[in-house]
């Protein structure tokens, strides 16, 4: 199967771009070379990992990177969305680490050398260990320290840099990290989630500055993911569920950046859940962004509770991915007319979107049209929302090649490319030749 689009779709204009993406935690191996990060500590945690796996060698791209361009240029994309890793590049003491940043330098410069634009992501949760053990994101300081760390990476990257979001989905970090702990660092409880979300948002904006002032003639934004709510029923009763859902889920996040507040449901929390806000904060967030980047790979439906206030509905009879997520590329082209709607929002850059497919591989090949499918009604959904005047910019496939997918270690498979973890063997799957043959029919 081909992955086609509407002849005169401005997605086929070479002012659209394309990229792969990855992060370092899950591709980097290369571990001791850095400092620990919070990723680290918690995949020795008894019972956090579905796999028992770690991040020690990945797809070990710390020594194969120069193969690995070679890849991503051979695949014809327009760029390569890569995060830094903090502990790699900065010391306990402020200082910089010389070894981790010319590894960086290296790789930027190996890109930008073939033509292919580096979107740099400076956090994709690994949070050095240090730092949490001083209370991570629910301690004020560690916003300082990002910013400190954003200044470190700007100043010794200059200009190789085409564009530099500050977080990759703070809800993740925030929500899944501190308040249900199935994501480092493994923290429970509702008093945390929001706190720890206000220093993550507190910390974007503070970098924000620091990206202006030392990379402004980069790109510079955020990077979310949403997960759009729809409600079982009209019942008023799920319907009041649903916004709380997309309240707290999704809006959170946008609001204060685009509006600089928090949805009105703030004030439906327990005083003990709230964020700590300090007078000044929601000016330091709201912050103009040269990009928006939308990561999008499922919906969610809710229904009134008893006693939570709302309850998320397991998809049953419906397609799903590996990870057991909804395909409803609906979704999609509805998420982003209703953000335009909402905000005032800069160009966007859809920044993640893909699946998990249970791949297998035989002669080299790895035949996964379900993947195809997928990539093809999402770029179908993404072009319905362009022709409904949203102004996106470009779009990344999540990811480059099969990685560690966090709490699910090396079971669920991402990738455009296979990647067989004992060789590390990289196998261009027919959803990557699809990609690449997509992106070269483009005048
Ligand atoms: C996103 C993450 C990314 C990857 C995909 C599947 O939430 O940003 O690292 O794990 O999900």
């Amino acid at each position: 199967m081909k992955i086609s689009l509407p002849q005169r779709s401005k997605m086929l204009s070479k002012n659209f771009l394309y990229g792969v993406a990855t992060a370092s935690f899950q591709i980097e191996g290369g571990i001791n070379s850095r400092l620990p990060c919070i990723w680290d500590t918690f995949c020795q945690k008894e019972g956090t990992i579905s796999d028992k796996s770690d991040g020690s060698i990945a797809c070990d791209h710390y020594n194969l990177w120069q193969q690995d361009i070679e890849l991503i240029d051979k695949l014809g994309v327009d760029a390569y969305r890569l995060s830094i890793s903090w502990p790699r590049v900065m010391n306990q003491d402020g200082s910089a680490n010389q070894q981790g940043l010319d590894f960086y330098i290296k790789l930027l410069d190996g890109l930008n050398a073939k033509g292919i634009k580096p979107f740099v992501t400076l956090y994709h949760w690994d949070l050095p260990q240090y730092l949490e053990d001083t209370g991570g994101w629910l301690n004020r300081e560690t916003a300082y320290k990002f910013a400190e760390y954003a200044k470190l990476v700007t100043t010794a990257l200059g200009n190789r840099v085409h564009s530099y979001a500050t977080f990759n989905e703070p809800f993740c970090s925030a929500y899944l990290g501190y308040e249900v702990g199935v994501h480092a660092p493994g923290k429970v409880g509702k008093e945390y989630g929001r706190k720890a979300a206000h220093h993550i948002l507190l910390a974007h904006g503070l970098a924000m500055d620091v990206l202006n002032k030392y990379s402004p003639d980069s790109m510079n934004g955020i990077v979310l993911n949403f997960t759009p709510a729809y409600p079982a029923t009209d019942s008023p009763e799920d319907l009041a569920a649903t916004k709380f859902a997309d309240d707290y889920n999704n809006q959170w996040y946008i609001k204060p950046l685009f509006d600089g507040r928090y949805p009105d449901t703030i004030d439906l929390l327990d005083d003990a859940h709230k964020p700590d806000i300090v007078d000044g904060d929601m000016d330091i967030i709201c912050k103009k962004m040269d990009f928006l980047g939308v990561n999008f790979y499922t919906r969610e439906v809710f229904k009134a509770d008893a006693v939570e206030p709302f309850m998320v509905i397991p998809p049953e009879n419906v397609p799903l991915t590996d990870m057991g997520w909804e395909i409803y590329p609906q979704a999609f082209t509805e998420l982003l007319t209703s953000l335009n709607e909402k905000y005032q929002l800069p160009p966007i850059y859809i920044t993640e979107n893909g699946c998990a497919m249970p791949d297998t591989i035989e002669n080299e090949q790895v035949d996964d049209q379900n993947r195809i499918a997928y990539y093809q009604q999402h770029l179908n959904a993404l072009h319905d929302a362009i022709e409904q005047g949203v102004n996106v910019k470009g779009y990344f496939a999540w990811s480059l090649m099969d990685n560690f997918e966090w709490a699910l270690g090396y079971s669920k498979r991402f990738g455009i490319v296979y990647v067989d973890y004992e060789t590390q063997q990289r196998t261009v799957k027919a959803s990557g030749q699809a990609y690449s043959d997509l992106l070269a029919q483009r005048s």
